[in-house]
């Protein structure tokens, strides 16, 4: 039997829409459910009713554990490293992994092919020279191979196939949407929900005047930010310059912004950017790749960067999702072999490091099935 988070009962609004009116029905299940045959759902939202009305705050079924139970060392864990140290084996279960994910993604219209195809073919390596920080010391956790890339983040072809495996991703969190944007609006359409509403409650009426997006990757996150807060100066900022370079050439296509992003090479951990200068720093899908140290480390920056009254969010994996502790152990097991950090990610307490590191009002909500939304405020 499901269990519901204490801070946030179970009412869920569907809202969807027929081609003459908008129907808003409320159940007592946490999925996306088709109402009526004419009628498409465009939105989810699972609404705590202690908050609801006053708030807003936006919620998703949990599951019954603190985390799935295939997390940490276990005999299956156990079995899969043991058989992937055996290299041949490995490279075949890369390239099958590699195969479903491209194929996965097609077959719900995310064209995988044509966009890594588009980016390649581009003249996007013109952007590594302006963007590479040739100063920046690479951790060791960011050496290793990665999402079955063998030079991890650090290639054209991971940069290249980013944008296609973030719709991926956002398609998988909402399987039942139409489409990618449909997926987003609830995705990022939450996730920016979330923090608005945090700002705005503990700010102290401090504006979002300067934004920095950490492990920004090819620049969705950061564009969503910058359309979000159109009046703010937005920096993304990655590890990889290829990434940066594809977030770089893909922003210079679209029309100008009255504040052009800035991109940043640079360690989030170590970013050398001034202490206080930001009101919102967001780690959005970044600290399920990276160990325990790396994740305090990315907190304790954040907080250094961030003015009195600022707004922190990670966005992530949600250990208590129930969709997400229900996956088949085999599964995430084998998902371990391509992210070796996951398991250091399940196991973080992060509201407490986020806690230790001097963020008050930290608060956790499920902004989708798969993902929770962390906030927290610098003290005034
Ligand atoms: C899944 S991607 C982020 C996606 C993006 N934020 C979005 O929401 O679309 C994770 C990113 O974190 C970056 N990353 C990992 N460790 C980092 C670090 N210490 N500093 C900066 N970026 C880091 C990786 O290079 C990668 O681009």
């Amino acid at each position: 039997m499901a269990l519901y988070s204490p801070t946030y009962s179970t009412s869920v609004i569907f809202t969807t829409r027929s081609r003459s009116r908008t129907t808003t029905t409320t159940t007592g299940h946490g999925e996306m459910r088709q109402i009526g045959r004419r009628k498409r759902v465009v939105r989810v939202q699972m609404v705590s009713s202690s908050e609801a009305s006053s708030k807003g705050g936006v919620a998703f079924e949990e599951g019954r554990l603190e985390r799935p139970k295939w997390t940490g060392e276990t005999p299956l864990s156990r079995l899969v490293r043991a058989l992937i140290s055996f290299k041949p084996l490995y490279s075949l279960l890369k390239l099958g992994a590699r195969q479903v994910l491209i194929s996965t993604a097609e077959k719900t219209n995310i064209p995988w092919r044509e966009m890594t195809r588009e980016v390649l073919e581009s003249e996007v390596y013109k952007e590594l020279e302006s963007i590479q920080n040739p100063s920046v010391i690479y951790p060791d956790y960011y050496l290793n191979p990665f999402h079955a890339y063998d030079e991890g983040n650090l290639s054209w072809l991971a940069a290249a196939e980013a944008e296609a495996a973030t719709m991926s991703m956002v398609r998988r969190a909402i399987p039942n949407a139409s489409s990618v944007d449909e997926a987003n609006q609830t995705v990022r359409g939450n996730w920016l929900q979330a923090i608005e509403q945090h700002h705005l409650q503990h700010s102290g009426n401090s504006m979002i005047k300067d934004i920095l997006d950490i492990g920004c990757s090819v620049g969705v996150s950061t564009r969503f930010l910058a359309d979000k807060f159109p009046l703010a100066k937005i920096t993304g900022l990655d590890l990889s310059p290829y990434f940066l370079a594809v977030a770089q050439f893909k922003e210079n296509q679209r029309a100008p912004r009255k504040n052009p992003i800035r991109w940043t090479h640079a360690n989030g951990e170590d970013t050398g950017l001034p202490s206080k200068s930001f009101d919102l720093v967001s780690v959005a899908y970044v600290l399920h790749e990276c160990p325990a140290t790396a994740i305090a480390g990315l907190v304790r920056e954040g907080f250094r960067l961030l003015r009195p009254g600022g707004t922190i969010a990670i966005t992530d994996n949600s250990p208590k999702s129930k969709i997400l502790q229900e996956l088949s152990p085999v599964l995430f097991t084998l998902m371990k072999s391509t992210e070796p950090f996951l398991d250091e990610y399940y196991l973080t307490d992060l509201e407490g490091t986020m806690r230790e590191a001097g963020f008050v009002n930290v608060r956790t909500i499920l902004t989708d099935p798969r993902h929770r939304t962390v906030t927290g405020t610098v003290p005034l």
